[in-house]
């Protein structure tokens, strides 16, 4: 057994990761033979991610994949431990799962991602969830085969979480959502440790991918009629600093467009590290998509200094400017908390100046969840929750009407769209994406989905866009 550790997971150390390529150990190929599986993915994008590759591991293993987790023989959840209500979800979950056992108890139940990085979590999990079959963390996913089997044969909680660490793996298989549009990973870890955020204690230092095998799947993909691929990272900036050279993330987006895949997307940026050349990059080629996710945090130069970003609001507005200048018909999109510890009400008003000039495309507000083991955990707050959940409420009102103003602009214009899929609930039949990362609803034969078509915006809401197909010219 390997539990976490925090003081390792704070550690930063130069060292140069050993790259080896995954190896499925072919007698385990039957393991899951006749079983379905379930996975439950909560977080952000590289969470979905990894749960692409821990699919097509667990098909490795002979599963099959279940329509819900009633009808399945493996749960597995793979958990986000960014704030209070990701948690609250995974053990409520986690709770559902316990009935079921109670009814079923051949049915194995994992759990991994983010959570499993958390000391605390790993001891609620050998407390009150000793039905939890099996525990993996975000550092030995490719671990999984063997961690699975082990506890098939054991019959004992398995817990395997490496508290660093400790190897990159090249070549995991992947079972990707879509057909038409690919994640990449193009950086782990987060070495930022912004006072507030669990990240880094979850997911480990900065380490970047080789470009050549960055550049060879994004071949694959183009090989294989990719039209998007979004390079991934938790702050895509950093890209290349931790490697020898001199290659960064403007020359990799430079090599990446060249490949000729139609869309390029990155995300997420800090803003304290884009540079001048990536803007440059960004604005040259055509298929670099100009959506930037931004996140700026807080409007006030004091609470921004607290959260350990490395930029004032002053310099975020430049940089902002410098964008919308540069980069045409550039959609800049961000992440903002309100009620940080010691976040006054003129600090928030700050938030909401910030909000008015900037008219944001896009944004996701947050109310400032405490976690366990982050400096920010131990700072002095005297917000109350209600103070704090009202100043949410005015906020998301200041960027929805921003949103909508935003949206209203682009009413008349024709677009190009990568459409990506049905409207199971809408009125009309089919959804995608423009370049600048809108929804857009809209009437159109179900061949359509996976191709970048010109659509017609004829109204605006809020949070999407709707259109009409302009005839397409072969
Ligand atoms: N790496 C990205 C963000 C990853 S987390 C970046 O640095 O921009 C996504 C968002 O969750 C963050 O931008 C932040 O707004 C929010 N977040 C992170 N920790 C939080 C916390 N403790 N409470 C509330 N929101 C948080
Ligand atoms: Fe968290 Fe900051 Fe790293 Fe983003 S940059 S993952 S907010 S520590
Ligand atoms: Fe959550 Fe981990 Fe992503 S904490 S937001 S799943 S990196």
């Amino acid at each position: 057994m390997h539990v976490p550790n925090y003081q390792e997971a704070k550690k930063r150390e130069r060292v140069v990761f050993d790259i080896q390529k995954f190896v499925f150990d072919d007698s385990l190929k039957n393991l899951g033979k006749g079983k379905k599986y379930f996975v439950k993915t909560y977080g952000c994008q590289m969470n979905e991610h990894d749960s692409e590759n821990i699919q097509a591991i667990l098909e490795k293993l002979g599963f099959e994949e279940a329509s819900d987790y009633l009808h399945s023989d493996l749960i597995l959840l793979n958990t986000c431990s960014i704030r209070e209500n990701a948690h609250n979800k995974a053990f409520g979950m986690l709770g559902r799962i316990q009935h079921l056992k109670e009814e079923n108890p051949n049915i194995l139940v994992g759990f991994c991602g983010c959570m499993a990085q958390e000391e605390g979590v790993i001891q609620a999990l050998k407390k009150k969830y000793p039905f939890v079959n099996f525990v993996f963390g975000t550092h030995n996913l490719y671990d999984l085969p063997n961690v699975l089997a082990s506890a098939i044969e054991s019959k004992k909680q398995e817990i395997e979480v490496l508290a660093k660490e400790e190897k990159m793996m090249e070549d995991i298989p992947v079972k990707r959502a879509s057909k038409h549009k690919a994640y990449v990973n193009i950086i782990y870890g987060c070495d930022k440790f912004c006072t507030y955020c669990i990240v880094p204690y979850t997911r480990g230092s900065q380490r970047s991918r080789k470009k050549e095998d960055i550049l060879r799947e994004v071949e694959e993909l183009v090989h294989d009629g990719y039209q998007e691929v979004t390079l991934l990272g938790q702050n895509v900036n950093a890209y290349g600093k931790d490697l020898e050279g001199n290659y960064r993330m403007e020359n990799l987006l430079e090599d990446v467009a060249q490949t000729g895949i139609p869309r390029v997307r990155f995300m997420t940026s800090h803003p304290w590290d884009f540079t001048d050349q990536m803007i440059d990059v960004i604005a040259k080629y055509k298929n670099i998509m100009p959506a930037i996710h931004l996140p700026v945090q807080s409007g006030s130069t004091r609470i921004l200094k607290r959260m350990g970003r490395r930029y004032t609001k002053d310099e975020y507005l430049t940089l902002f400017s410098k964008m919308r200048e540069r980069i045409p018909n550039v959609s800049i999109s961000t992440d903002i908390i309100v009620g940080f510890p010691g976040e006054t009400e003129e600090d928030f008003q700050e938030t909401l100046d910030l909000v008015e000039t900037c008219q944001f495309d896009n944004a996701f507000s947050f109310v400032f969840s405490k976690r366990e083991g982050t400096p920010a955990c131990k700072l002095e707050d005297n917000t109350t929750e209600e103070e704090k959940n009202e100043r949410l409420y005015r906020l998301n009102e200041k960027l929805n009407a921003g949103f909508l103003k935003s949206n209203q602009k682009l009413v008349g214009k024709t677009l190009k769209v990568l459409v990506d899929g049905k409207n199971s609930t809408k009125k009309t039949s089919l959804y995608g994406y423009t370049e600048g990362n809108k929804m857009i609803n809209f009437d159109g034969d179900e061949s359509l989905i996976g191709k970048i078509i010109d659509v017609k915006v004829v109204d605006a809401k809020t949070w999407s866009l709707d259109g009409e197909v302009v005839c397409q010219k072969n």
